[in-house]
């Protein structure tokens, strides 16, 4: 039987993922479902954003599903011990070095995009993002007195030939089966980590992939292109950093950042990680207005890439995709729905 561990955490987390629990105990009743604390809440009760036994249990369970983490009533406990620290322990403990952001635009809202229905309509972008290295984990990291008493900060950005290839390999594959196209996104022009990159990404690219087009193009470039023509662009690979900005940007051609599903997956056979790309909203949280989709679509993803049902998969999408086009909105795409109706309009379409 496999087991899916639900992580609600904090702000509107627990909301989205009461909705991804009917959901899932509706199309895959077999399944059998944990829940534990996880984020601002954990460290609340155990005085840890992520306890042990959490970790372990992700890594049994045959997927992970978090809803959200952090919050203004966690800004001053120490940077170790915050709930974002959790995501990314979680992250590195289950080794999910490539995150999968897709940037869909279903054909229902293409007008709820800031962008002209023109230049978004028909969009499908697959962010590849590299998940577990970079300048979020490199070290040294920290800040320091210095002896004329100014302070320094250090990050470190460093990256090898195994976790480029790795990820680089995640987004050839992906564009196989879609549009053949890998766009490599880094800053060649100034970064060593960058020039790596892209060498690492060419030979691979040579040695494994010959039949897929490859495109290098520098990180604020691809920024700037996601706005004036994103359709150009099938599937994005780039790091961590990179790639945490490019994808809050292609999310946002989507009409809302309410909408996106993410996948972080590691080696075969191990479990992945699901995340609405949506943060925890306090402003939003508790009214029961957050709008569920991007947890529901990213158990879509779950089913499909660690759940071996891609049949529920797709019949989730359709479900949320038939829901759209019969008018279902929750206020981020100028609707009225609350968080339990819109999972309903998705619950009658199944
Ligand atoms: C994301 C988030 C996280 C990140 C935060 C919450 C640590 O912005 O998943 O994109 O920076 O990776
Ligand atoms: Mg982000």
């Amino acid at each position: 039987m496999p087991t899916l561990l639900l992580l609600p955490g904090d702000g509107i987390g627990p909301e989205v993922t009461a909705e991804v629990r009917r959901v899932a105990e509706r199309l895959f009743p077999e399944m059998s479902l944990e829940t534990r604390l996880f984020g601002g809440c954990c460290y609340d009760a155990h005085g840890t954003p992520m306890t042990d036994e959490t970790l372990a249990l992700a890594k049994a369970s045959d997927a992970v599903l978090m809803g959200a983490v952090g919050g203004p009533q966690w800004a001053d406990v120490p940077r170790g011990l915050r709930p974002e620290a959790g995501l990314l322990r979680l992250r590195a403990g289950m080794a999910v070095f490539a995150n999968l952001r897709p940037a869909l635009c279903f054909p229902a809202l293409a007008d709820a995009s800031t962008l002209k229905r023109e230049v978004v309509e028909g969009l499908d972008i697959m962010i590849v993002r590299e998940l577990t290295g970079g300048v979020y984990f490199g070290e040294p990291r920290g800040v320091e007195t210095l002896a004329d008493g100014q302070r320094r900060g250090v990050d470190t950005q460093v990256y090898t030939t195994s976790e480029i290839e790795r990820v680089s390999r995640v987004a050839f594959e992906l564009a196989r089966g879609r549009r053949n196209k890998v766009t490599s996104a880094e800053k060649s022009n100034v970064m060593e980590t960058g020039q790596l990159w892209r060498e690492v990404v060419t030979a691979l690219h040579r040695r494994e992939y010959p039949d897929v087009n490859l495109e290098h193009m520098l990180a604020d470039n691809t920024a700037m292109q996601l706005v004036k023509n994103p359709r150009q662009f099938d599937v994005i690979v780039t790091d961590n950093l990179f790639g945490d900005i490019l994808s809050d940007e292609a999310a946002q051609l989507t009409g809302s950042l309410g909408m996106l599903p993410s996948a972080a997956i590691g080696a075969p056979g191990l479990p992945g990680l699901y995340e609405p790309i949506h943060g925890s909203a306090p402003d939003i949280a508790g009214k029961g207005v957050a709008n569920p989709l991007a947890a529901i679509l990213s158990f879509a993803m779950a089913l499909r890439w660690s759940l071996a049902r891609p049949d529920l998969s797709d019949r989730l999408t359709s479900a949320v995709s038939a829901a759209l086009a019969d008018g279902a909105r929750t206020p981020d795409l100028g609707g009225k729905l609350g968080t339990v109706a819109m999972a309903d309009a998705v619950l009658a379409k199944l």
